[in-house]
């Protein structure tokens, strides 16, 4: 067993890793060492609550263990990349029903001892609270994102008043708890916090979920950390506020790239009349012209200067290799290369650079929207490979837009623009994109992978 001074100062070790490790995943280059650092946190927290003084019952916490890894990791393994979100937000879920039945374990093990006191209740109830909220939320959030529950918005009129009524009692229950310790308020937490977190995240519309996933990860940090003041651990304490805070700026960060006001989306939707995706039209492009896998591999033949602009449809099709292939076959010719990264392309913060970090696609080449977006008047050409909502230049002409003010890719100012996807189809917040039918670009129909082959063997061919 470690003594009190060690494990502090062990604990401080492993709440440093998480910095690290939070540190390290802001930068795609350094994010697997960042990811190492924060395992090892992870693993070094665990050591020590297992190591602690008070630690008695190693039978249950070994069959827990063996019971998460056997359901986590054929789940994880199991899992593609584009329902990392929903996989993320079931986790948030057990972060915040772990935080509720420690208060709980907590609360009946202080009762029966006559320890109860003000400053543990206050504790007790905000993290059962939180933890409560995170997890229906977090459900709910996974089924929307999933498609398992319609991504619509839940449209009722009375909703705002429903949950200000709810967070309200809340507060108040936590009021009398700490008062009066009465089971029966900590009862009503209970109910409350399960139904304000269904109630908070149904308004939001399926175009939200990933914001709102982020803020539900938040929640769970702060519901950790209000238990972490419950059972005196100096590290819960401080990797829950990690979490919290990192989770508040990320959806932060998120709403400002989506043009979408952060306020609105973690009061459940408030002040929006409806969900942009729902609303929006769903038109199908005017005649764009079209273009065939040879011309496209004729014209980059030809080019100087590329720029490649990924999205949500390069990871659908996994066109990642074949892009890579493409990108070398071009390198090999002194074509200057250049990867176009949206903050929100594809389906989660960072999806593309994880997508191009998979496929060993080298980091110089890849550029985020402010750096790359002046390059494109000097580009030969733009090939877009099914990104749809974030080349979309309604964002900076067309007032009435759902998108407008969302910061696009300037992919129009290219000589050149190709498009690659399967249909006429809008992208994910369901309006027209005007890029398509501009005289400069065409539309390359198919696959995005498929495409992408073909180009790559017409090129090879001359
Ligand atoms: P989208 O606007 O969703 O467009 C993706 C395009 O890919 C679609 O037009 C689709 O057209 C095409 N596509 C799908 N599968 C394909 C395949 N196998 N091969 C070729 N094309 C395929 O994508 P985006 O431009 O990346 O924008 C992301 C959207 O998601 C934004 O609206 C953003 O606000 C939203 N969003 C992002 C995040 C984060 S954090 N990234 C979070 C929440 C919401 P077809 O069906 O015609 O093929």
């Amino acid at each position: 067993m470690l003594n009190d001074n060690l494990t502090l100062l062990l604990a401080i070790a492993a709440g440093v890793l998480c910095v690290l490790g939070l540190q390290g995943l802001s930068h795609p280059k350094t994010a697997r060492r960042g990811n190492a650092c924060a395992m090892a946190g992870m693993a070094l927290a665990v050591g020590l609550a297992l190591l602690h003084p008070t630690m008695q019952a190693y039978g249950w916490v070994l069959a827990g263990l063996a019971a998460g890894a056997a359901v986590g990791i054929p789940l994880a393994r199991k899992t593609p990349l584009t329902s990392l979100p929903q996989l993320v937000a079931v986790f948030h879920s057990l972060v915040g029903l772990a935080a509720a039945l420690v208060a709980l374990g907590m609360y009946l093990q202080k009762l029966a001892f006559g320890l109860m006191e003000p400053k543990l209740a206050v504790e007790m109830g905000l993290g059962a609270a939180i933890g409560l909220i995170t997890l229906t939320g977090s459900i709910l959030a996974a089924l929307k994102l999933q498609g398992v529950v319609s991504g619509k918005p839940w449209g009722w009129w009375g909703r705002h008043y429903l949950n200000l009524g709810l967070g309200v009692g809340i507060v108040l229950s936590i009021g009398w708890f700490v008062l009066t310790f009465s089971p029966i308020a900590l009862a009503l937490i209970f109910a409350m916090s399960l139904i304000l977190g269904w109630t908070l995240v149904a308004p939001i519309g399926g175009a939200d979920m990933p914001v709102v996933v982020s803020m539900l990860n938040s929640y769970s940090g702060w519901a950790a950390a209000a238990t972490g003041f419950a059972v005196e651990s100096p590290l819960l304490i401080m990797v829950g506020a990690l979490v919290g805070v990192s989770g508040a700026i990320l959806s932060y960060v998120m709403c400002h790239a989506m043009q979408r006001s952060f306020i609105s989306v973690i009061l459940g939707g408030f002040g929006n009349a409806e969900d942009t995706a729902a609303s929006a039209s769903a038109t199908p492009a005017k005649a764009a012209a079209l273009a065939g896998t040879e011309d496209v591999a004729y014209v980059l033949g030809e080019a100087e200067r590329v720029i490649i602009v990924p999205g949500y449809g390069m990871a659908v099709a996994q066109a990642q290799h074949a892009v890579k292939a493409l990108t070398a076959q071009l390198l090999a010719r002194g074509v200057e290369v250049r990867f176009a990264i949206h903050p929100v392309a594809g389906r989660m913060p960072g999806h593309m650079n994880v997508l191009l970090a998979e496929a060993d696609i080298p980091y110089d080449l890849v550029e985020e929207l402010e750096d790359v977006n002046p390059r494109f008047t000097e580009a030969d050409v733009a090939l877009i490979l099914g990104a749809n909502d974030v080349v979309n230049p309604a964002a900076q002409t067309e007032k009435s837009s759902p998108i407008y003010g969302m910061p696009v890719l300037e992919a129009w100012h290219a000589k050149r623009v190709f498009v690659v996807k399967r249909s006429h189809r809008p992208g994910y917040a369901g309006i027209e994109n005007p890029l398509f039918t501009l005289p400069n670009a065409a539309l390359v129909l198919g696959d995005a992978k498929d495409v992408v082959e073909k180009i790559g063997t017409a090129l090879k061919a001359g």
